[in-house]
């Protein structure tokens, strides 16, 4: 055996052969059943797909590059749970694609920033935030509030999401457009179906201007959702153990 041993510390090409069919099997037996389990991510009761008003606002939250400055994780470290709140679970973050979870964060965590401010707060935040936090450096985002939110092609972004594995139905797909204008209208007839389709949604005017669906509209549509999908109160880690 030390004989045999000997040729690997005497030629250095055969170690290093040597190394790599050891390290390839140490990463095969980690990472192939990640590809084959099912369970990767537990589930976790209260996760839904984004209604095509908060996928649109999630869009523009993309576009702008808001996630050059907020991350949306919370680690499970006790200073981040004491600041944001219960750390994010992987279902939480399982019909995002990509993911928002950043890597920087100039601003707060966004993951659970959801019913944490009105929407009237957002409104005037996002137009200046020096308005409400003085000493902010956040850019303000005026124009979202001027511009009419792009209503067409939004069955698209549904079917995107829908081939990379997020539950949307045939019939949300189908329906896109309208329960998109539903959201922001308590009287339209597509109030009952939107609200079955999305249970729990919330029904509203976001940006206090009901003339127009902006960008705006949107955007703190989806703010408000984030983080508040699953209910913290009832949430029991054991239930999910299989
Ligand atoms: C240049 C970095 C930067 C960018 C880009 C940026 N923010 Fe911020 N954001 C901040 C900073 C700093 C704060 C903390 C001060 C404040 O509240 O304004 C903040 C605060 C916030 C808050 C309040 C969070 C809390 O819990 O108090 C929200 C919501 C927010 N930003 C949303 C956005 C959105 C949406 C975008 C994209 C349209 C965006 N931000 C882009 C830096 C940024």
């Amino acid at each position: 055996m030390r004989i045999k041993h000997e040729a690997f510390e005497k030629n250095s090409i055969l170690l290093l052969i040597g190394i790599l069919i050891v390290v390839s099997i140490g990463g095969l037996i980690e990472i192939a059943p990640l590809f084959f389990l099912e369970n990767t991510i537990e589930k976790v009761k209260g996760m839904r797909p984004y209604t095509p008003l908060e996928l649109a606002g999630r869009n523009v939250y993309l576009r702008e590059g808001c996630y050059t400055c907020h991350s949306q994780m919370i680690r499970s470290l006790r200073d981040e749970v004491e600041r944001y709140g219960h750390y994010s679970l992987a279902a939480e973050s399982m019909y995002d694609h990509p993911f928002q979870w950043g890597s920087k964060r100039t601003g707060p965590d966004l993951a659970r920033v959801g019913n944490k401010y009105s929407d009237e707060w957002h409104t005037q935040h996002l137009i200046n935030p020096r308005a409400l936090v003085p000493e902010s450096i956040m850019p303000g985002y005026p124009f979202l509030a001027k511009t009419p939110l792009r209503l067409a092609g939004m069955e698209g972004h549904l079917i995107a999401n829908q081939r990379v594995g997020v539950p949307y139905t045939d019939e949300m797909v189908k329906s896109a457009g309208t329960d998109l204008q539903a959201q922001v209208d308590f009287f339209s007839d597509d109030y009952d179906a939107f609200l079955e389709r999305y249970p729990d949604a919330n029904v509203r005017d976001f940006d206090g201007n009901p003339e127009m669906i902006s960008e705006l509209d949107a955007l703190i549509a989806y703010l408000q959702v984030l983080g508040t999908f699953v209910d913290f109160s009832v949430y029991n880690p054991e239930e999910n153990l299989r």
